[in-house]
């Protein structure tokens, strides 16, 4: 397997996982964690043995924002010829549902983070915010677009107006959070969410993050359309037949990702 400099990687039944371990700067994501992070992510998306990814951070930190020492200097056409953040799309695109499992700061790209995921498991010590503006700047991955589809237009307003963090139970009100957990209990709860998803069908999976994907990009006569396709190709696999089959004779199904 690929060596990674800031990031923990390893395989659980059919579920991967990536944690990030950057603890002297609280996991801020600078742009070799981006790298690891895409990277470890694709080779899991490649895999077909992985149904699940869960992206973790340590008790303290989910991650506090993009690395503010890397980026501090730059100008702003440095900013746009890098592509600072351009990776994070890649990331984002994963066809593999993701889980963020978030234990204290999940911070400016750190919240952007999660928001890339598909389910956000929280501890009830996670604090959630978007602070780029006591920065001089806004968020930069994702974050002025993401959390108003997630909390609506005058809770993501207030929160990137202000900088303000919330905690985890304003956050799962709010609908920004899947689920908020016992501290203690986070990593299990997440193992067996990540487990249970990737125990099902492949092909069903990829098509149900599409579809949710496509429910958040378009007008709802296109996503509407959207699913009638997905929903009618996935007919045509193995496991469809199985599945209906399993239901009938009242057994478990056993999916062969086909
Ligand atoms: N970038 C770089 N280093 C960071 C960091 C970040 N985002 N967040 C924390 N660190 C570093 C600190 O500099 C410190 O390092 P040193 O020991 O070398 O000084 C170490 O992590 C520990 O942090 P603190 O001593 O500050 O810990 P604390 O418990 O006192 O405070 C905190 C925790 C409230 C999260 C505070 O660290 C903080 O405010 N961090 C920055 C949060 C932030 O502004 N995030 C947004 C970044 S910009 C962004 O993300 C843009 C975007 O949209 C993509």
């Amino acid at each position: 397997m690929t060596d990674y400099e800031t990031i923990l990687v390893e395989t659980r039944g059919r579920v991967g996982w990536i944690t990030l371990n950057r603890p002297e700067a609280l996991n801020a994501l600078n742009s070799q964690v981006m790298r690891d992070i895409v990277a470890a992510a694709s080779v899991f998306d490649a895999d077909e043995a992985i149904g699940a990814i869960v992206v973790t951070g340590s008790e303290r930190a989910f991650a506090a924002g993009a690395d503010i020492k890397e980026m501090e200097s730059k100008s702003g056409l440095e900013m746009v010829m890098d592509d600072h953040f351009g990776q994070w799309s890649r990331f984002a695109e994963v066809r593999t549902p993701v889980i963020a499992a978030v234990s204290g700061y999940a911070l400016g790209g750190g919240c952007e983070l999660a928001m890339m995921c598909d389910i956000i498991l929280a501890a009830d010590t996670a604090k959630f915010g978007q602070p780029e503006i006591n920065l001089g700047v806004i968020p930069g991955m994702g974050g002025s677009q993401r959390l108003i589809r997630a909390v609506g237009y005058y809770k993501a307003a207030e929160l990137i107006l202000t900088g303000r963090m919330m905690d985890a139970t304003e956050a799962e009100r709010s609908g920004l959070v899947s689920r908020v957990v016992p501290a203690a209990d986070l990593l299990a709860e997440a193992e067996k969410t990540a487990a249970t998803i990737a125990s099902k069908s492949l092909p069903s999976l990829y098509a149900a993050k599409a579809a949710l994907d496509t429910a958040m990009e378009t007008p709802l006569a296109e996503g509407l359309r959207f699913e009638k396709h997905v929903f009618a190709a996935l007919f045509d696999t193995a496991d469809q037949k199985e599945g209906m089959a399993a239901f009938r004779e009242k057994r478990a199904a056993e999916f062969e990702g086909r």
